[in-house]
């Protein structure tokens, strides 16, 4: 498979991506209550930082993705942590054997998976009932975020996701702009949702 972030990985970790992340993590953190009980995955983890920043709260975290070179550097951190609760699985989510999870995450990871309604459903069929799906990604853009026409969708629309998610049975929790991402000159507003099995 092709890593299409091998060479972004080493400089992933850069002072705009953790300020992103960590509005992420603060934002998701006040939209449910995560459990020290919990067993989360985190889709399209990358680097972890999302994920690092939550693992105090829960019971464990998967964290997924089909980068080996974003996860290397994952690895890498956790070498250097007595962090016991994170099981890396490189690799899709959908074709994983997780199941009975507490809460699914995706943090600028939906617009690169292909079928968003397959994913939906395989989040719904994968957690318990009342679990959570959060998701923070771009509002829909013009293509020029990532200046290349290989992106699977540039942005969501946030209606029309947050329909397509309750046509799946979900019921949303919370869905709205909360933070922007500043490059090529322009502002790409960022949406969080979150929503319930
Ligand atoms: C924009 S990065 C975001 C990484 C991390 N969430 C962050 O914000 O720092 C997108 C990540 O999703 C991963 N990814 C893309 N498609 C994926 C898929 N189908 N399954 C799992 N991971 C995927 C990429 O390898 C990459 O690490």
């Amino acid at each position: 498979m092709i890593d299409n972030f091998q060479n972004k990985a080493n400089t992933w970790d850069n002072p705009q991506k953790i300020r992103m992340t960590t509005k992420f993590s603060n934002e998701l953190s006040e939209s449910i209550f995560l459990y020290k009980e919990d067993n989360i995955a985190e889709v399209g983890a990358g680097t972890g930082l999302v994920g690092l920043s939550l693992v105090d709260k829960v019971n464990k975290i998967y964290m997924i993705d089909n980068s080996p070179s974003m996860l290397n550097v994952l690895r890498e951190k956790l070498d250097s942590t007595n962090i016991n609760k994170v099981e890396i699985v490189e690799g899709e989510f959908e074709t994983t054997n997780l199941n009975h999870l507490d809460g699914v995450i995706c943090y600028m990871s939906l617009h690169h998976i292909a079928d968003t309604i397959n994913f939906i459903r395989e989040v719904k069929k994968r957690i318990k009932e009342n679990g959570f799906f959060a998701i923070g990604d771009l509002i829909e853009e013009d293509g020029s975020f990532h200046g290349s026409k290989d992106i699977l969708h540039f942005g969501f629309n946030l209606e029309k996701l947050s329909k397509l998610l309750e046509a799946e049975g979900f019921i949303i929790l919370r869905e709205t702009v909360y933070d922007y991402v500043s490059k090529n000159e322009k502002n790409y507003p960022i949406f969080i949702i979150i929503a319930q099995k």
